[in-house]
């Protein structure tokens, strides 16, 4: 089994004025290439700030962070960028699509971003119709509902086939029925093409979807 994902004694500390946050406080952790893990916690717990380091979006205070045998803390703030880019998907809470591009024109750009050419409409058909939105391809995100919001950003988020997908509360804002579904495509995405899911939840019946869960609190894991 591959490791895909490793942290060591991570810690970050948060400088606003002279107010010093610990945020983490020592998390080290190993991810298999292909598992799904939930991260749960209290609000406030130091997740998203775990999320953020492991997508190379935040720099740790100390300790270290390896992607794919590629150490973050040894490469330049252009190499981190890099390997943001070719390794990592990122899922928020707020869908964060261009209103003013359709889906596929969202799923476009993300590949312009990625590999700086036009991209591959072909690729941008088959995942837009794994997530079931083949009827939706140029809708506006004003024009889909929530749950299709999300799960255009799901096809974002894979479309330039990252080894790793990090989701920070993907259902958070979805209801139950939405919810259910985007949940069901992060399960498909994870058995058909066996990519490593990362999703912090508060919901249970979203961690029951996953491999393992990992409990954080005050900063730290707390079992897993
Ligand atoms: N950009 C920031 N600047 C200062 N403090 C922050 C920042 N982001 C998060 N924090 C603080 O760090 C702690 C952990 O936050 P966060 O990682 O967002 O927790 P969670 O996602 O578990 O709710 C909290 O006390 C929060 O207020
Ligand atoms: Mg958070």
């Amino acid at each position: 089994m591959k490791t895909i994902l490793q942290t060591e004694n991570l810690t970050k500390i948060y400088k606003v004025g002279k107010v010093e946050t610990q945020a983490l406080r020592g998390v080290s952790l190993a991810v298999n290439q292909g598992e799904f893990v939930a991260i749960m916690g209290q609000s406030g717990c130091g997740k998203s700030t775990l999320l953020h380091l492991l997508g190379g979006l935040l720099s740790p205070t100390s300790g270290k962070i390896i992607i794919d045998g590629e150490d973050l803390s040894k490469v330049s703030d252009a190499q981190r960028t890099d390997i943001r880019r070719r390794k990592i998907g990122f899922v928020f809470q707020r869908f964060n699509l261009f209103p003013t591009l359709t889906a596929d024109g969202n799923l476009r750009l993300a590949e312009r971003i990625h590999s700086g050419n036009g991209g591959n409409a072909e690729r941008r058909r088959e995942v837009l119709s794994l997530l079931k939105l083949e009827n939706k391809i140029n809708n506006k995100p004003l024009e889909l509902s929530g749950g299709e919001q999300q799960r255009v950003a799901l096809a974002r988020a894979v479309i330039n086939n990252p080894a790793i997908i990090l989701a920070d509360e993907p259902t958070g804002n979805l209801d139950t029925e939405n919810s259910k579904i985007v949940l069901e495509m992060f399960k498909q995405l994870n058995e058909k093409f066996n990519q490593t899911i990362i999703m912090i939840t508060h919901n249970p019946e979203a961690a029951a979807n996953c491999n393992r869960i990992i409990n954080m609190r005050d900063g730290r894991i707390v079992d897993n």
